[in-house]
């Protein structure tokens, strides 16, 4: 492959956050990479995850990217503070939950923060919440379990949807004003989140912003392809190489396209 973009997740919840940078830049080729046989990241300790990340960003670059999207919020927590300070002159962007819209829109609010306990319990989510908390209550809550039905291809059933409203119940009797999808593999889950939740809560994830940053980043370092250079390709990697892995990361990038951002 030349002249691509490496996207990388614990998993193959990372293709919600491909879908918005495929869309917004159509002409680019795209590797993505799922670590599935080392999934989750979200319940293993920063260290382990942060060697792992550094190791496939090593390989990434070896091969030729041209730039770094972490597409996964704890391996950005845990990772991508280093990635910066090893390759400065790479664009490497990370995601992050998406906490200040949430809470711009929600002023005063009740604002449920999903994601790993990983992400949850690392400095870059404490400073996230010091900066954007504002006047609203932010209940952090950790979902070991929940990229489970992802990543089995359960995303859109039953199971998942009890799951969820046992996790949820709770929150809900006192009412929620927004959630924040603070790993990339709920958005896959959103609809039947948003029937647990009911249909008035707003449901916020990070994926356009952080498809928009790649874009920005790519820009202002002269590596956009030009548009029209031609239908950019994409590649999908996983390290659990079995059919069904491939068969599923084709399915959700395909799927859900409309759905998604
Ligand atoms: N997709 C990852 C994230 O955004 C986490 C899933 C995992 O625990 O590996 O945080």
């Amino acid at each position: 492959m030349k002249d691509f973009i490496a996207v990388m997740d614990s998993g193959v919840g990372g293709i919600s956050v491909l879908i918005p940078m495929h869309r917004l830049m159509p002409d680019e080729n795209f590797l993505f990479y799922g670590d599935s046989a080392n999934a989750p990241y979200g319940t293993k300790s920063t260290d382990m995850v942060r060697s792992r990340v550094l190791e496939l960003v090593a390989d990434f670059l070896d091969e030729g990217a041209k730039a770094i999207a972490i597409a996964c919020n704890t391996a950005t927590s845990a990772a991508v503070k280093d990635l910066r300070e090893i390759y400065p002159e790479v664009p490497i962007v990370g995601i992050e939950p998406a906490l200040k819209p949430a809470v711009t829109e929600h002023e005063g609010g009740r604002i449920l923060v999903m994601a790993t306990p990983m992400t949850i319990r690392e400095e870059k989510f404490k400073n996230l919440l010091s900066r954007y908390g504002g006047d609203c209550e932010v209940i952090p809550l950790p979902c070991p379990g929940l990229m489970e039905y992802v990543e089995g291809g359960k995303a859109d059933t039953d199971e998942v949807e009890a799951f969820l409203r046992e996790l949820l119940s709770p929150y809900l009797s006192g009412g929620l004003d927004a959630v924040v999808l603070g790993c990339t593999h709920y958005p896959f889950i959103r609809k039947r989140l948003q029937r647990v939740i009911g249909s008035d809560v707003e449901i916020y994830d990070g994926s356009l912003g952080t498809a928009k940053e790649l874009r920005r980043r790519i820009s202002d370092a002269g590596l956009l392809r030009p548009s029209g250079a031609g239908e950019g390709t994409i590649c999908f990697r996983n390290s659990d190489k079995s059919e069904e892995k491939q068969k599923l990361s084709e399915e959700l990038f395909y799927s859900h396209r409309e759905h998604c951002h």
